[in-house]
């Protein structure tokens, strides 16, 4: 079974997919720095692992430390080595992911999401670890209001954006200067919502949460008088942007099929969409949501938020 390193595994995307893949026998190392995280999704991803018919108990290890830190990664490496599970595969999560922060705060983005990337490739080389499944964005499509698939215009309208086609470009330049070594998967998440079935791990937001589902649990929960819808001009049939929302529980699905298809290739160099093809409105998914939960959701409309587009579904 490979041992994986999945770095920012304590995020949203990263502890669903840790659990999942603890679930399928596979060894798990976290490193995570807590920035958007805490040691509370910790303690629930080892309970959960607890709960598993799990033989090897020894499955999960944790590291705390940032990936901008060239030595902490060396050390993760070093340590796997040591307990005689070197790294096979690494699930590169590790990143901010505000549109509007990166818009406040453009070099914190590039230093996170760029240089740490950078880090860790140069880290991967001098470990002859060549496997990796980067965690793109859909947002590096920009404004395009046909269906998306992997080979549409790419121009990201957002620094965030930027910052996610940068380092899909470094990998595809590390690919292409030795095409015999390197096996990299880029996915292209759309939009991952809702949370673990056992209901322990969701969407948390440490800061002020920006995205519309915790907004709306928060509503919900009546932590927040109402949503805010941004804009209720955009060209699509009800007048709000329309979004593929996808399960994380399928997000984590697609990670374990991202591991067997490095592991049946010895190299290359794709980048995968990861939506469910079914586009929803805002409006569209607060009707859903109010009848999932049997519960109202009060909203307002707002002014269009800075870096949104209309439409974002992939074929
Ligand atoms: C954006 C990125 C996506 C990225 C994600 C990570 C784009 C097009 N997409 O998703 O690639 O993975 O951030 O954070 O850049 N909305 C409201 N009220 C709210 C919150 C959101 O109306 O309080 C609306 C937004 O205008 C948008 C939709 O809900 O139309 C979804 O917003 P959100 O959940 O923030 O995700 P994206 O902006 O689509």
């Amino acid at each position: 079974m490979k041992n994986i390193l999945i770095t920012g595994g304590l995020g949203f995307i990263g502890s669903n997919t840790c659990i999942y893949l603890l679930e399928k026998n596979f060894k798990i190392f976290i490193i995570d720095s807590f920035l958007n995280s805490s040691e509370d999704i910790l303690k629930k991803i080892k309970y959960l692992n607890l709960q598993l018919n799990n033989t090897n108990k020894n499955n999960l290890i944790f590291f705390e430390g940032d990936i901008r830190d060239k030595d902490t990664l060396r050390n993760v490496f070093k340590y796997a080595l040591k307990v005689d599970a070197p790294i096979d595969i690494v699930i590169h999560l590790a990143g901010l992911k505000s549109v509007s922060e990166s818009e406040r705060n453009k070099m914190l983005y590039w230093d996170i999401n760029y240089k740490g990337s950078k880090n860790l490739i140069e880290i991967m080389e001098e470990n002859n670890c060549f496997s990796l499944i980067f965690s793109s964005s859909a947002t590096i499509y920009g404004v395009n209001n046909t269906i998306l698939c992997e080979d549409s215009i790419i121009k990201p309208i957002n620094n965030y954006g930027k910052t996610k086609l940068a380092v899909e470009k470094l990998l595809e330049e590390k690919y292409i200067s030795n095409p015999k070594l390197w096996n990299i998967i880029n996915l292209r998440y759309f939009n991952p919502i809702g949370g673990h079935s056992s209901g322990l791990l969701g969407e948390d937001s440490y800061k002020n949460p920006n995205n519309l589902f915790p907004v709306l649990c928060m509503v919900a929960n009546n932590d927040r008088k109402y949503l805010e819808i941004y804009g209720q001009d955009w060209e699509t049939p009800d007048r709000t942007p329309i979004r593929d929302y996808i399960h994380i529980e399928d997000i984590a699905k697609g990670h374990l099929c991202a591991i067997n298809y490095l592991s049946q290739r010895l190299s290359g160099f794709i980048s995968i969409n990861l939506g469910t093809g079914k586009g929803t409105s805002v409006l569209e998914l607060i009707k859903i949501f109010e009848k999932v939960n049997n519960k109202k959701i009060d909203f307002i409309f707002s002014q269009r938020r800075n870096g949104d587009v209309a439409k974002y579904v992939t074929s």
